[in-house]
């Protein structure tokens, strides 16, 4: 939420950082802006409202200076305008801020500011940081950025200028992630590594209460007592090519296609055909204590909870374990009872999803062991939690996830699959699965060889002002996915219910302008679905439905029918999903919507 960047080294930084803010501008896309500190020991700041692309307009074609920082804007306080963009500065102009995150008390520090005659210019909470530091300045930014931060209360990752340090980029944080690139004669820092990874592989992630001081020749990080922090500098794995749209329309259609490699990624070398089990490193946890666990919990927000929805079915049904996913904001204030052998997942494509990790935070003060499933690596919660699996789906960049639902299943599968061959499931039973669920990729290619009847539908469907996503059993959190998906991306209103649902309540919806989708696959509950769908027929409703191939008889009750193949029962989400991903894509395509960037979201949810 709220992207930031700064740059210190011989070269231009105004097109670095225009050039970073746009690898960011996922996190946020209302405004941007970038401050330079020129050879004339000025700041020129240009900030504009609107997305990078307006920015990069309104930047001036010369802007000298090697030191700069920019910031990509989801608005928190202040409406979306010119004036509430970043950077922020003083009346002076001595200091220039960017900030990602909330200031709670900053009410009380501007009343305290104003009263000394300090002007805001803005509504956010973040230009009380510039005043602050304005007027705490004692000659060196970073002490002065130490006393400052000392006084804030609430979350920051942050990055300031003074212009009588020129060539200095001070940051701090306090729940908001900052990441050091170390390149060669130059320096980077930014929210995440996707703004690095042109510049350097190289990279110090900051943590919580430290500081860091750049220069074009080196850094130094401390935390506010000035204790030096002394930590190994990380690798970054991911490559420039993956995070380029190589060729598609989008990124969300890229992911989408990505699927087939991205789910084999997050399963490849974690089976053992020899005992049919699965093996999860990361996990940090000894055979006694898999078997001594007595209910699993997954915990996250948006998609990631309906993977770990879809997950706790599996769970129960092959390992014979309750289970259950929760929001994490909902748990995180119900005072959870966190009991003795209770496992708690969080569930997180970013891996700093403020509600996610607020709520690790708040069972690990419990005593609970919170396990992590994460894409980025070296993000927060991987590296709070008490061990946990990486998905490694790759950069996930367009704002609707997608390739991570499916390489979060797959995670959460083969922690299934492990904890069911340490309890009831035989070796044949285990190695069937694996073999159905190493098929899975083959399968959603599949999938894909049919998109195009996908689109045809989507364009059928695209002007209708309701929409309806039903499934039931595992299949109902993926109904929950398919609205969510299409809700978020074209703005049409989609609810997703259990089919057996509808007739408490939605069923007063159906009309011939609302469709209903079906999820039908071949399962225990197939006639009692095609029964609801003809409740929904019987009150002129149009139905799609979703089912699996040779399943003819499902063509004569709709009005439109999908297939998927057969998979496993207990798989079939991994293929029912990928339909609705792109129904939701040529919809919003058809209604000319911004597909990556959808209105009033951001991808990484850094605030509560
Ligand atoms: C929906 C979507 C969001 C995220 C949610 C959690 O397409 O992208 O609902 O799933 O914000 O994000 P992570 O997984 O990063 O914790």
């Amino acid at each position: 939420m709220c992207g930031i960047i700064g740059y210190c080294g011989p070269k231009v930084a105004a097109p670095i950082l225009i050039e970073g803010l746009k690898r960011l501008e996922y996190r946020g896309y209302d405004s941007a802006g970038i401050s330079v500190l020129g050879p004339d020991g000025r700041h020129r700041i240009v900030k504009k409202k609107g997305k990078i692309l307006d920015l990069r307009k309104a930047v001036p074609a010369e802007l000298p200076g090697g030191t700069g920082i920019g910031h990509t804007r989801w608005a928190t306080h202040g409406e979306v305008s010119d004036r509430n963009a970043h950077p922020h500065t003083d009346a002076a102009a001595s200091v220039s801020i960017v900030h990602n995150g909330i200031i709670e008390n900053y009410s009380a520090l501007k009343q305290r500011l104003q009263g000394k005659g300090y002007i805001f210019v803005s509504e956010t909470d973040s230009e009380v940081i510039a005043h602050l530091l304005s007027d705490l300045y004692d000659g060196d930014l970073e002490r002065s950025v130490k006393h400052a931060v000392s006084l804030l209360k609430g979350t920051y990752g942050m990055l300031a200028m003074h212009v009588n340090e020129p060539g200095v980029i001070v940051g701090a944080r306090n729940g908001s992630p900052l990441v050091v690139g170390v390149g060669d004669g130059e320096m980077l820092i930014a929210s995440d590594v996707t703004a690095l990874v042109e510049h350097t592989k190289q990279v110090l992630y900051i943590e919580d209460g430290e500081v860091v001081r750049m220069t074009a020749d080196g850094h130094r990080t401390t935390d506010l007592r000035d204790k030096p922090i002394d930590r190994e500098l990380q690798v970054i794995g991911w490559q420039i090519e993956e995070i380029e749209k190589n060729g598609y329309d989008h990124y969300m259609q890229k992911e989408i296609f990505e699927q087939p490699e991205s789910i084999l990624r997050a399963i490849q070398g974690r089976l053992e055909p020899e005992n049919a089990t699965a093996h999860l490193g990361g996990l940090n946890m000894t055979s006694r204590e898999l078997l001594d666990i007595e209910r699993v919990k997954i915990i996250a927000a948006g998609t990631s909870y309906h993977a770990g929805l879809v997950a706790a079915y599996a769970l129960e049904s092959l390992a014979r374990v309750p289970a259950g996913s929760e929001l994490a904001s909902e748990l995180r204030y119900r005072n959870p009872i966190v009991e003795r052998n209770n496992v708690y997942f969080a569930v997180s494509q970013s891996g700093e999803t403020a509600d996610t990790l607020y709520a690790m935070r708040e069972l690990q003060r419990k005593g609970a062991r919170v396990l992590g499933i994460c894409n980025v690596v070296g993000s927060t919660i991987p590296r709070e939690s008490d061990g946990g699996v990486y998905i490694h789906s790759g950069p996930e960049i367009a704002v609707a996830s997608t390739k991570a639902f499916t390489s979060q299943l797959s995670a959460l599968y083969l922690f299934t699959l492990l904890l069911a061959r340490m309890r009831h499931m035989s070796y044949e039973a285990g190695l069937r699965f694996m073999h159905d669920l190493e098929r899975i990729p083959d399968l959603v290619q599949e999938v894909l060889t049919r998109t195009e009847h996908v689109q045809e539908l989507a364009k059928k469907y695209a002007q209708a002002k309701n929409f309806l996503f039903l499934g039931r059993g595992i299949n109902y959190p993926v109904a929950l996915e398919g609205a969510l998906k299409l809700k978020e991306i074209s703005y049409i209103h989609a609810e997703g219910y259990s089919a057996a649902e509808i007739k408490h309540g939605p069923i007063a919806l159906i009309n011939e302008e609302t469709p209903s989708l079906f999820i039908v696959p071949n399962d225990g509950l197939r006639d009692k679905v095609i029964s609801n769908m003809k409740e929904v027929k019987a009150r002129n409703g149009k139905v799609i439905a979703l089912g699996v191939d040779g399943d003819n008889e499902l063509a004569d009750i709709v009005d439109d029918v999908m297939f998927v193949p057969k998979t496993h029962e207990l798989l079939y989400p991994y293929l029912t999903v990928v339909p609705l991903q792109l129904f939701a894509y040529y919809t919003a395509l058809e209604l000319g919507r911004d597909v990556d960037q959808p209105r009033n979201l951001a991808k990484s949810v850094t605030v509560e």
